[in-house]
């Protein structure tokens, strides 16, 4: 059971504001939980009325003879603190407050919603809105709202900020055959919000699709953490509206334009395996091919139609979507050729011809869903004298049947004479549109999940080699040591601890031990003060290269004292480490920042010192991080044209680059202390990676 069960599924409602007056919201809601079939036990709250349509009605909650799961408040907001009190003071597990007037119209709103939260907390009570519709569960049945419609049972839920979407959606919904689980208005979201709703929708047997309508996002990890493990449960979709406005005061800061944009979100979305529709079509289309088609295993698509133009149409949609057109095998081929006229081509789109009865299209879709290079269907009609929507209807949902595990989507093109043939197959669960794009749209986003669920789960193999409680004894060390810097020997550790080749690096704090630690690594090494007080170590003396045995490493450690201390005689130097000199390799950055709302930002680029000046660098969101997302981030830069090898010279290796990427993207998942990190520079060569210099800064 989870922390929402109760509220979808209480045994007892109050509702306070019950009215028996038609035309008031208290009405409405009372009348909408009787009338939608709800079970448990029902109790008006008025303190004008002793009975509400045939049930004893109380003039207060204090009054209520039993504990109460979920209260529904429609007073008007003056009256709404006193009610929460009063609901709190009972022991009621949820509230539903409906009024509005709260932060939306301003400070004194914001101050009474604060006050109501605050009440909630006290007494351990969730809240849904203020400011709301309410919520539906057909399957409960309950209907705490006051929408005019109850939608169809269905397993489609759907979580909207905004409540007139939601009375419009489900309005609509009635005539479109769309059904629901749950149905969600937000509102204020003053505590429970789409994050909680996902949670629970993810979790829910009834459930087989998660739509959300959202203008913001309150807590990014969060809500990255929930959708991404909803997402490998079932097929998350988000339309999102408006822009942040913390995400435009970030731009300012070090993340730059990324944080709080909408390319923020469209990140996010897709690096937790979130699917963004673009408008209320898409987002509804994409949730009826969600709901009725199964996932298909890759992006060949087949086109059957009766007309040239949109099978043309439908082809260059394929591709627009990133799909494939399926190439046929040649016994598909055959048996097209030998059994359609002559006239159809039997490539793919396969064209049937305009006076094609329903058997040509049965045979073409037995042959093409057959095809073992065949993912996904798409049937184009157009009506003409001799079209036979019904009949050709039903070879589609014959074909459904037959073959489940690909995906059937039809584009009947007209209007009335293809309509009993489209209404069979929304009832037979084969979505159909109007036009070809859409249904290719909806083949993308099935795809794209996949491909989604596949790069988890490969994203989870490939993190193996961690030691995260070494990483953590070492930042507990330098916290220890009241220091929010590592030294480079510390954070080398670290990143050994995560897998992160690092050149080895060690502190010595006498010139015996450097010169102990350099033949037990191996010459040339380098030699680099150790303090975290000195940002710029060349500047002061304190680096020196190239030296070849230990009596060179002996003076360069007395010689690194004495510049140091010449320098800044008040430092305090920790001693010197010495780093075994690594070949020259491509000169690669890796490091990390933070996103006002969503986390921890990776980002890659050129490295070394041209670092600020090319400012060829790529981010991505280190939470969900997949070697997708990673291969994308390093085609973003132009570094990648060198990686791959540039005038003769030899790839790098780009394996192991993004191997280390998906490592530091880990490190800072796993430590939220750490405030900032540069591997600067990394040498990438042909054959693996070694990183030079690594700072780590904690909080
Ligand atoms: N406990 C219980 N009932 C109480 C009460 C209390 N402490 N104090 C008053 N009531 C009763 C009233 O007597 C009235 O009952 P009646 O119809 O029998 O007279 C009922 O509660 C409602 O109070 P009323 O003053 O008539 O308010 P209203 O119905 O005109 O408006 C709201 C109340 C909540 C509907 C209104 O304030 C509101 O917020 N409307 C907008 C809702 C909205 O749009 N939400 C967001 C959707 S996206």
């Amino acid at each position: 059971m989870n922390k929402l069960t109760n509220m979808v599924r209480p045994g007892t409602v109050a509702v306070v504001g019950a009215s028996s007056k038609q035309g008031k919201i208290g009405h409405t809601v009372l009348n909408n939980i009787i009338s939608c079939g709800y079970k448990g036990k029902i109790y008006p709250i008025n303190p004008k009325e002793t009975e509400i349509e045939g049930i004893q009605a109380y003039q207060s909650v204090a009054d209520l003879p039993e504990p109460i799961d979920l209260a529904v408040i429609a007073v008007p907001a003056s009256l709404v603190p006193g009610v929460v009190e009063d609901c709190g003071r009972i022991g009621v597990k949820y509230l539903v407050i409906i009024t509005a007037g709260f932060k939306e119209i301003g400070a004194e709103g914001l101050e009474m919603e604060k006050k109501i939260i605050e009440t909630c907390r006290e007494h351990g009570m969730r809240l849904l809105g203020p400011n709301v519709v309410g919520f539906i569960d057909t399957h409960t049945p309950i209907n705490a709202s006051f929408a005019a419609t109850f939608p169809q049972k269905g397993e489609i839920a759907f979580l909207s900020q905004s409540g007139a979407m939601l009375v419009a959606i489900l309005d609509w919904s009635l005539s479109s055959g769309l059904g629901f689980s749950k149905v969600v208005s937000l509102g204020n979201k003053a505590d429970l919000s789409e994050i909680d709703f996902i949670e629970d929708a993810a979790d829910d047997p009834n459930t087989k699709v998660i739509l959300c309508y959202i203008e913001d996002i309150v807590d990014g990890p969060r809500f990255l953490d929930v959708a991404s493990r909803a997402a490998c449960k079932k097929p998350v979709i988000v339309i999102k509206s408006g822009t942040s406005q913390a995400g435009a005061q970030a731009a300012s800061s070090h993340t730059g334009a990324l944080a709080g944009s909408d390319l923020a979100y469209d990140v996010a979305f897709r690096q937790c395996g979130v699917i963004r529709a673009r408008s209320m079509t898409e987002l509804f289309n994409l949730a009826v091919a969600f709901a009725r088609s199964p996932v298909p295993a890759g992006k060949k698509v087949a086109i059957i139609t009766n007309s040239g133009g949109p099978g043309i149409i439908a082809t260059d949609n394929v591709e627009n979507y990133g799909l494939q057109m399926a190439r046929f095998t040649k016994d598909t081929i055959d048996a097209l050729r030998g059994t359609l006229p002559v006239e159809a081509n039997v490539y793919n789109p396969v064209d049937v011809l305009g006076d094609a009865k329903a058997d040509r299209y049965r045979f073409a879709l037995q042959k093409v869903c057959a095809d073992p290079n065949v993912d996904s269907v798409v049937v184009l009609m157009c009506p003409t004298g001799v079209t036979q929507p019904v009949e050709t209807s039903q070879a589609i949902l014959e074909a459904k049947k037959a073959y489940p595990e690909k995906p059937i989507l039809a584009a009947y093109m007209g209007g009335e004479t293809l309509a009993r043939g489209s209404a069979m197959l929304a009832e037979g669960g084969v979505p159909c549109f109007t036009f070809p794009e859409p249904a290719i749209s909806c083949i993308s986003g099935l795809v794209r999940y996949n491909e989604m669920l596949q790069k988890q789960e490969e994203a989870a193999a490939q993190m193996s080699r961690i030691d995260q409680k070494g990483a953590k004894a070492v930042f507990y060390d330098v916290i220890k040591d009241n220091r929010l810097v590592l030294l480079g020997s510390e954070a080398a550790e670290v990143a050994n601890c995560y897998g992160i080749p690092v050149a080895p690096t060690v502190l010595a704090t006498t010139p015996e031990e450097a010169a102990l630690e350099a033949d037990k690594m191996g010459y040339p090494v380098v030699m680099k003060v150790a303090s975290p007080k000195i940002l710029h170590k060349t500047d002061v003396g304190g680096v020196i290269v190239g030296l070849k045995n230990s009596d060179e490493v002996r003076r360069a450690y007395l010689e690194i004292m004495d510049n140091v201390y010449g320098y800044m005689p008040q430092a305090v130097v920790y001693g010197v480490e010495v780093q075994k000199m690594m070949p020259k390799g491509t000169e690669l950055i890796i490091g990390m920042t933070k996103d006002i709302q969503f986390g921890p930002l990776v980002g890659f680029g050129l490295g070394g010192i041209y670092v600020n000046l090319l400012k060829d660098v790529s981010f991505r969101l280190a939470r969900g991080l997949t070697s997708g997302e990673v291969e994308k981030m390093l085609q973003e830069t132009k570094a990648y044209t060198l990686l791959r090898g540039y005038r003769g010279e030899k790839p790098r290796d780009i394996a192991a680059l993004t191997d280390v990427i998906l490592r530091v993207a880990a490190l800072v998942n796993d430590f939220p202390e750490i405030t900032e990190m540069d591997i600067n520079p990394v040498f990438a060569y042909e054959e693996g990676l070694s990183a030079l210099d690594i700072k780590i800064t904690i909080s």
